[in-house]
């Protein structure tokens, strides 16, 4: 079954950077894109493909309306949804007063079943297709988590929250508990269709040094295992990890001693990083998820982006949600606009999209399966809307040229722009 899917489309072939390189990107403003099984045959102008398109194929028009791969948000939590727009507390008191008691319902297998429905359909309708997701301590969290993704088809990396020390007794798990929890886990979810396991130790204060040994050592033993954890997000958290490392020399270097670094290995964060832990995170190609409006929210500090871009480390874009605000990579692309700002850089909405797509892709070392509409790639693609929100379609209507829409629209875009979402080429959601 062929299906042709025709708009204005728009993906990356690589970074654009600070001064945009038009190669990095292929937009086509009367463009199609072919899908067959559910993967990308064809992307191109319309009259040509239209021109090819056999007998059969089954015509989707969107013409004024934008086509990307769908968003990668590559550090967000799956049992967070009840912890947004919590107020007044930084990181470890937000843990403390917000976060842990919300976490402490997903022993319950319903709760779980529930909200990691309502967690997927809520990415969708956003435009995101793949993340990298934390959802509990709770084996029967990530069995949830991975059925309720395994019956929408999407791609997607997850794993049990590793948490053995300074946190609740309702939350904690112990070394070899949570070895069994992993490698059963993994024996029955990492491979299966287009899921992955992510082995998850929450942040290093949270787990003993026997636990982060272990994680470890699933790390290198399972093959094609990603993790991702938490890295350098507050400076009491900073503090606090010196006092319960000492040995070592900064919080990433807790992480390479276990031998928690690797291409597969992915941090949300990373705000206060130095020299140092950036030479070491390129050289292990250690990944970043960049999660500006959770950093705001929290009130944690500003990313550098182009310091990690010029020390060779690969970003992605994250929601962080419940820290973040918002699950739509929209708004999270106008926070990273915005932080970046009072850095002094300029994140171009050239450079905003790709790391929202194949940035995140390659951040997540997916980019062999989605992020572009490569020939080959997996078809996820969401198709938005530029007048479904009045002050984008006014701001867009006056713009000179499509960098200011697309400026226009990462700036004030949410998931009202969001029409549909295809995931595999099949239709996954449509606004109502
Ligand atoms: N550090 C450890 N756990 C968390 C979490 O759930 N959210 C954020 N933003 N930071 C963390
Ligand atoms: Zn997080």
């Amino acid at each position: 079954m062929q299906r042709l899917i025709r708009g204005t489309i728009l993906h990356f072939l690589g970074d654009p950077g600070t001064e945009p390189a038009p190669a990095s990107w292929q937009l086509f403003a009367d463009g199609a894109l072919l899908v067959e099984d559910g993967l990308v045959r064809r992307v191109g102008e319309a009259a040509a493909l239209l021109a090819d398109a056999p007998e059969g194929t089954e015509i989707t028009d969107c013409r004024g309306k934008l086509i990307l791969p769908g968003f990668v948000d590559t550090h967000v939590h799956s049992a967070q949804l009840d912890v947004i727009a919590s107020y007044g507390t930084q990181l470890l008191d937000w843990l403390t007063k917000y976060t842990f008691p919300a976490e402490r319902l997903f022993k319950d297998e319903a709760h779980g079943e529930r909200m990691a429905g309502l967690f997927l359909d809520r990415l969708l309708a956003s435009g995101t297709t793949t993340a990298a997701v934390y959802p509990t301590v709770h084996k029967q969290s990530v069995d949830t988590f991975f059925a309720a993704a395994a019956a929408r088809k999407l791609r997607m990396l997850a794993g049990k929250v590793l948490m053995d020390r300074n946190c609740p007794d309702y939350l904690r798990d112990d070394v070899a508990g949570a070895e069994a929890d992993c490698r059963d886990l993994i024996a029955r979810w990492h491979g299966k269709g287009r899921l992955g396991y992510a082995l998850t130790p929450r942040f290093a204060p949270t787990s003993s040094p026997q636990q982060l040994a272990m994680a470890g050592r699933l790390f290198q033993e399972i093959p094609g295992l990603h993790l991702q954890s938490h890295l350098a997000e507050n400076l009491d958290e900073i503090k606090w990890v010196h006092e319960l490392f000492p040995a070592q020399r900064s919080y990433l270097d807790v992480y390479d001693h276990f031998g928690l670094l690797g291409p597969r290995a992915i941090y949300g964060h990373c705000i206060h990083t130095d020299a140092t832990d950036r030479v070491r995170m390129a050289a292990t190609r250690t990944a970043i998820a960049f999660c500006p409006s959770s950093n705001l929210f929290i009130g944690s500090g500003l990313f550098d982006l182009d310091q990690a871009r010029n020390a060779g480390i690969r970003v992605g874009l994250a929601s962080d949600v419940g820290g973040g605000t918002s699950l739509s990579m929209l708004e999270v692309m106008a926070d990273a606009y915005k932080v970046l700002q009072l850095k002094g850089q300029h994140l171009n909405p050239w450079r905003a999209f790709y790391l929202a797509t194949l940035g995140g892709a390659e951040a997540l070392s997916l980019e062999d399966r989605i992020g572009n509409f490569a020939v080959g790639k997996e078809a996820d693609f969401t198709v938005l809307d530029f007048d479904a929100i009045p002050i984008l379609k006014h701001r867009s209507g006056i713009a000179r040229d499509f960098a200011e829409r697309l400026f226009a629209l990462m700036i004030l875009g949410d998931d009202r722009a969001v029409a549909a979402t295809y995931v595999l080429g099949e239709l996954a959601y449509r606004r109502p």
